[in-house]
C-alpha cells in the first residue's frame, strides 16, 4: 500500500501531468524541501463518498499529500494537491488532511506552505466539500499573524478555492501553468459577453501586474521553489520568534559614498529609489515583493547587520512616486505582515502626495490611503524612516512620520518637507499678488525661489524634532544599523481591545 500511495492514480496519470508541463504533487514536495526531510501524514486516507460511482474510485491519500518537512533546516508544514487524482478536487477527507497539518503548524509555530493544483470543490461530494473549504479558510484566518502562510499556485485554482491563497501572506504563481479566478471564461462569456482566455483572466502575469493577487511570479517550478526558500530566509517561524540572523562580512557601519550622488539636481527629475535602498542593505541584497504591481511603491526584504528589515519606499521612477489606491493597499498589507512577524520597518520617503483625479477619488483613495496610514500607525515594530527628497502633504504624515510614532526619522540634506510643492504652494497663497504683478510669470518664479529657500529643506522639521537628524546620504547604512541596535529592545503597551476597525 505504501508503494501504491506513491502514485495512486498510476504511472500513466503522472505522465499526463508531465505532459501538461507540470511536476507531480510528490515531485513538487521533493523539489521544495530538504532531502529526506518529508514526514508524511495520512497516506492511507481515502474518501467516504459513494455518490456518482465514487465508491469505485478510491485513491490512497485522496489526492493530497500532507506532512512536515524542513527547509534550510527549519520546520515547515505543507500540502501538495495531486491533479491526477480526480483533478485534485477537494472533498471531505482531502480537506481534513489539510486541516490536520494546518493545526499542527499553528500548534508548533511553523510556517505553512500549500501547493495548489486543483479543479476546486469535488463536485460529487457536494456541500461537504464546500464545508471542507470553509474549514480551511477558517484556519487560514486563525493562523493569520501567528505563522507565516505561503501559497504556491502550480495549476488551476478556481472558484471559492482562491480564498485560501487570498488570506495567506504570500502567493507565488508559475507562468503558463497556474491560474486563479472566481468564475471561468465560459461563465464570464454568458454573463457579461466578454471573451477572455484562462491565461488573460487569471494567469501569473495578470495577477502580478493588474490585480496584485500574486506576490511573485516564477518562470518555472524551480524558480518558485527558490523564491519560497529566499522568502523564508527573511521571516521568522512564528509571531513569537525573530527572523533568523544571517551574519555577513558587510560592515554595518560602512559608509556608502554612492548614495551622495543619488538625488538629481532638479527636484522634478526621477531617479530609481533602489539606488538609495540597495547600498544600505547587507551585501546590497534586496528581495522585492510584488515588483510588477503598483511600481510607484517598492516593498521587500533585506538585512542590516544580519537582521531582517521590511523596506517600504516610494519609487520616483513611476508616477513620480505618488501614493494611489494600488500602492497604498500594496504597502499596507506588507507593513501589516512585517508588524505581525517582528520585522522592523525601514521606510524611504520621496512622495509628492496622493494621485489626483476622479478615478482615484471615485475608487476610494480616501479609504485605501487610510489603510496605509492605519497600518503604519498601528505597527509597533521598530520603525526607521529616511526622507530622501519630497515629503509633501498628507503623504508626509502617512509615510511613517514621527507623528504616527516612527522611532527614528532621518532626512537627507536634499529633503523637502512641506505642505505641498513650491509651485502649487505659491500659486495658492500668492494668487492675488501674482495676478496683479506686472509680469506674473517672473513674480511666480521669484516666489517659488523664496518658498523653496524657506521650506524645501529638512531644517524646519529638524528644528521641531520631527526629524531626529539630517544626515549625509552616505551615512545612511550606519545610521540605520545604529537605530536598529537601539530599538532591538523596543516594547509598546497597547490598550486592550478586541481589534481595531481598519478602513477596509
Ligand atoms: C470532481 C473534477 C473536478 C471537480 C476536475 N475534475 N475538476 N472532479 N470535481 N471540481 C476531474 C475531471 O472530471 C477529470 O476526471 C479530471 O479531474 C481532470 O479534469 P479535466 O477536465 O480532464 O482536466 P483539464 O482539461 O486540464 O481541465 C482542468 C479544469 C477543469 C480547468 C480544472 O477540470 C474544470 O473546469 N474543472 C471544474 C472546475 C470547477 O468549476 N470547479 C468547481 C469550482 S467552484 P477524469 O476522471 O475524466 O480524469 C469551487 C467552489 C469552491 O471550487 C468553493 C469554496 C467555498
Amino acid at each position: 500500500m505504501r508503494e501504491e500511495a506513491l502514485a495512486p492514480a498510476g504511472a500513466a496519470a503522472d505522465e499526463k501531468q508531465h505532459e501538461r508541463g507540470k511536476r507531480t504533487a510528490r515531485e513538487r514536495i521533493d523539489a521544495l524541501v530538504d532531502p529526506d526531510s518529508f514526514v508524511e501524514l495520512d497516506r492511507f486516507a481515502v474518501h467516504r463518498s459513494t455518490a456518482f460511482g465514487l465508491d469505485e474510485r478510491l485513491f490512497l491519500g485522496d489526492g493530497v499529500y500532507t506532512g512536515r518537512a524542513t527547509i534550510a533546516g527549519r520546520q515547515v508544514f505543507l500540502f501538495s494537491q495531486d491533479f491526477s487524482v480526480l483533478g485534485g478536487s477537494l472533498g471531505e477527507v482531502f480537506a481534513e488532511k489539510i486541516c490536520k497539518v494546518m493545526d499542527l503548524a499553528v500548534r508548533t509555530g511553523s510556517p505553512m506552505i500549500g501547493i495548489n493544483d486543483s479543479g476546486g470543490a469535488r463536485i460529487q461530494e457536494g456541500v461537504v466539500s464546500l464545508g471542507g473549504y470553509a474549514e480551511i479558510f477558517w484556519r487560514n484566518v486563525q493562523a493569520s499573524g501567528v505563522i507565516p502562510q505561503i501559497s504556491l499556485i502550480a495549476g488551476p485554482c478556481a472558484g471559492g478555492a482562491v480564498y485560501s491563497p487570498a488570506i495567506t501572506d504570500f502567493t507565488i504563481m508559475v507562468e503558463g501553468i497556474s491560474q486563479m479566478f472566481i468564475t471561468g471564461p465560459e461563465i464570464i462569456k454568458t454573463v457579461t459577453g466578454e471573451d477572455v482566455t484562462f491565461e488573460q483572466l487569471g494567469g501569473a502575469t495578470t495577477h502580478a501586474t493588474r490585480s496584485g493577487v500574486a506576490s511573485l511570479t516564477a518562470a518555472d517550478e524551480d524558480e518558485m521553489n527558490d523564491q519560497t526558500h529566499r522568502l523564508l530566509s527573511f521571516i521568522p517561524q512564528n509571531n513569537l520568534d525573530d527572523a533568523p540572523i544571517v551574519p555577513s562580512d558587510d560592515d554595518p557601519l560602512r559608509f556608502a559614498p554612492e548614495l551622495d550622488g543619488v538625488i538629481p539636481d532638479s527636484p522634478n527629475k526621477p531617479y530609481d529609489i533602489l539606488d538609495a535602498v540597495v547600498p544600505v542593505l547587507d551585501d546590497g541584497d534586496f528581495f522585492e515583493i510584488s515588483p510588477l504591481f503598483a511600481p510607484n511603491i517598492v516593498v521587500g526584504f533585506g538585512r542590516v547587520g544580519g537582521r531582517s528589515v521590511g523596506v517600504v519606499a516610494n519609487q520616483p521612477k513611476f508616477l513620480a512616486g505618488v501614493l494611489d489606491i494600488d500602492s497604498s493597499v500594496k504597502a499596507a498589507r506588507f507593513v501589516r505582515f512585517c508588524d505581525a512577524f517582528n520585522i522592523p520597518l525601514l521606510t524611504f520617503v520621496d512622495v509628492p502626495g496622493f494621485l489626483p483625479g476622479t478615478a482615484q477619488e471615485y475608487g476610494g483613495i480616501i479609504k485605501h490611503g487610510a489603510k496605509l496610514l492605519y497600518a503604519f500607525a498601528e505597527a509597533t515594530v521598530p520603525k526607521i524612516t529616511i526622507i530622501t527628497r519630497k515629503a509633501y502633504g498628507g503623504a508626509y504624515d502617512v509615510m511613517a512620520s514621527k507623528h504616527i510614532r516612527a522611532d527614528v526619522n532621518l532626512a537627507w540634506p536634499t529633503a523637502e518637507i512641506a505642505v505641498m510643492g513650491p509651485g502649487g504652494a505659491v500659486r495658492t497663497i500668492f494668487r492675488r499678488e501674482i495676478a496683479e504683478a506686472p509680469d506674473p510669470q517672473a513674480r511666480t518664479i521669484e516666489l517659488i525661489a523664496e518658498y523653496s529657500e524657506r521650506f524645501a529643506n529638512p531644517f524646519i522639521a529638524a528644528q521641531r524634532g520631527y526629524v531626529d537628524d539630517v544626515i549625509e546620504a552616505s551615512a545612511t547604512r550606519r545610521s540605520v544599523s545604529r537605530a536598529l541596535d537601539m530599538l532591538a529592545s523596543k516594547r509598546v503597551e497597547r490598550p486592550q481591545r478586541k481589534h481595531g476597525n481598519i478602513p477596509l
